[in-house]
């Protein structure tokens, strides 16, 4: 039996840090982290597009606490804006002790997804909806966010970001 679900725009990833995970000092290693944030992001995406979406780019991402190994970390991933084919998706972690009560935040970072069909063309992807204040301070950044990504990745040339260009004149 298939059960329906609506289309979500966010998604909740939970993982143990197990030793495998860590380095030697017992810490969960940035690339066990990045791989999970990663995989939140493409299921995110896959759930709020209903399409096979890939990796085009990671803002920059820095580890600013330790998770220690037995930790609990929890992933969580938003989409914020759809422009095209693409769209971004903000992933925040955080991580919780035996005191299961309280989470510490640690790092965050913006991802951008390309939805594609089953042979590798590029969709036009469901558009999202704002609804409250601080999902709307994130599409409205979400522009001036993908100017950014776009000149770096040489792809838009300066002179064209309006958007950036807007917040100094
Ligand atoms: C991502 C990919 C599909 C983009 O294809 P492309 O033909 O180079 O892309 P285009 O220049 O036509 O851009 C397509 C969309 O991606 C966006 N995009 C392309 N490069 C980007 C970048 N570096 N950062 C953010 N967005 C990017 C464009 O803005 C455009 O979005 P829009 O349609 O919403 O305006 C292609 O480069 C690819 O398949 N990359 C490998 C993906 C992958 O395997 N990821 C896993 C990691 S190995």
């Amino acid at each position: 039996m298939l059960i329906k679900h609506p289309r979500e725009s966010r998604t909740v990833m939970t993982e143990l840090v197990m030793p495998n995970d860590t380095n030697p000092l017992h810490n969960l290693m940035g690339g066990n982290l990045m791989r999970w944030m990663d995989i939140a992001g493409g299921i995110c995406s896959r759930r709020h597009s209903g399409c096979i979406c890939v990796t085009a780019s990671v803002d920059n991402v820095s580890f600013d606490s330790p998770i220690r190994m037995g930790e609990i970390v929890t992933i969580t991933a938003e989409v914020t804006r759809v422009f095209n084919t693409s769209l971004e998706v903000y992933i925040s972690v955080a991580a919780e002790g035996s005191d299961t009560t309280k989470r510490r935040p640690c790092n965050y970072a913006y991802f951008t997804f390309v939805g594609l069909d089953e042979w590798g063309n590029k969709l036009s992807l469901p558009q999202l909806q704002p609804e409250t204040e601080k999902e709307q301070q994130q599409f409205e950044g979400a522009l001036r966010r993908r100017e950014m990504r776009l000149i770096l990745a040489g792809k838009l040339k300066p002179q064209e970001a309006t958007q950036l260009k807007s917040l100094f004149v």
